[in-house]
């Protein structure tokens, strides 16, 4: 019977957890547990009490088990709150070279297949405006009004990918700006020749994420949802 109880509750929690997914708090890892938390305290009391009036003469066995069940589901949502925390979302923008050089596919997929998760995407044509508050820190530098320019001359593929480190590792994947330099392997450096057309755009840091996917997105575009993937693609033994 306590297996019952445990099953029934991993499932009210595994439920409480997916309807806190769907709820723009998700990445608020404390709010999202505690919300769990008690979405399941809800249910873990009434199942108690189902137990408890079904086996009244085991009633001490039953509050032993279900306090126990707690236990292990609390567990679940400290574990579940500590990888919520560490997920992260970062902009990716396919610049209008990758665009015209049919490129989406191929870079689309090397973000997918390491595990990462799409969460906002649309294709747009950049005002110049735009490009220059895009790339307003670098307004001083020589190549400013070009690069401006060359951003808001065609489609962008823009794009917000979410997974554990996926800022840093997100510039990994690209490579390093200058073509020339980036290793093989590397989005830029099988793709790409040159500076001035690397085809692809990454977030440098948590701040710049954040800025740039306000910027480029409504928070009505970005998307949460569970991966089916997830459970194949984060563990620890
Ligand atoms: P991005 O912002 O596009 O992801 O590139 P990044 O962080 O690797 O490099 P960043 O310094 O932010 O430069 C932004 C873009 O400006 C162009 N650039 N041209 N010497 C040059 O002509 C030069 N240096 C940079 C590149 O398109 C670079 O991606
Ligand atoms: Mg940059």
């Amino acid at each position: 019977m306590s297996s019952l109880i445990y099953r029934s509750a991993s499932r009210a929690a595994r439920s409480a957890l997916s309807a806190s997914r769907a709820s723009p708090f998700f990445f608020e890892g404390r709010a999202v547990a505690a919300a769990a938390t008690t979405a399941f305290r809800g249910k873990f009391s009434s199942l108690s009490s189902f137990y408890e009036k079904a086996n009244s003469k085991s009633a001490s066995q039953g509050w032993i088990a279900g306090a126990l069940s707690l236990l292990q589901v609390s567990y679940m949502l400290q574990d579940q709150e500590a990888h919520a925390a560490e997920l992260e979302r970062t902009f990716i923008a396919i610049k209008p070279d990758g665009v015209q050089r049919g490129l989406i596919a191929e870079i689309v997929s090397r973000f997918e297949r390491k595990g990462y998760k799409l969460v906002a995407i649309k294709l747009v044509v950049p005002s110049k405006e735009f490009a220059q508050k895009h790339y307003h820190d670098l307004k001083e530098r020589p190549f400013f009004n070009g690069l401006c320019d060359f951003l808001s001359s065609g489609p962008v593929l823009a794009m917000v990918w979410e997974g554990e480190g996926v800022i840093k590792y997100g510039r990994k994947l690209i490579g390093a700006t200058d073509p020339q330099k980036s290793e093989p392997g590397t989005i830029r450096g099988d793709l790409a020749v040159v500076v001035g057309r690397n085809i692809i755009h990454g977030s440098d840091g948590p701040e710049t994420a954040k800025d740039e996917i306000s910027l480029w997105f409504e928070p009505t575009d970005l998307v949460s949802y569970t991966s089916n993937a997830e459970k194949w693609i984060y563990g620890v033994n």
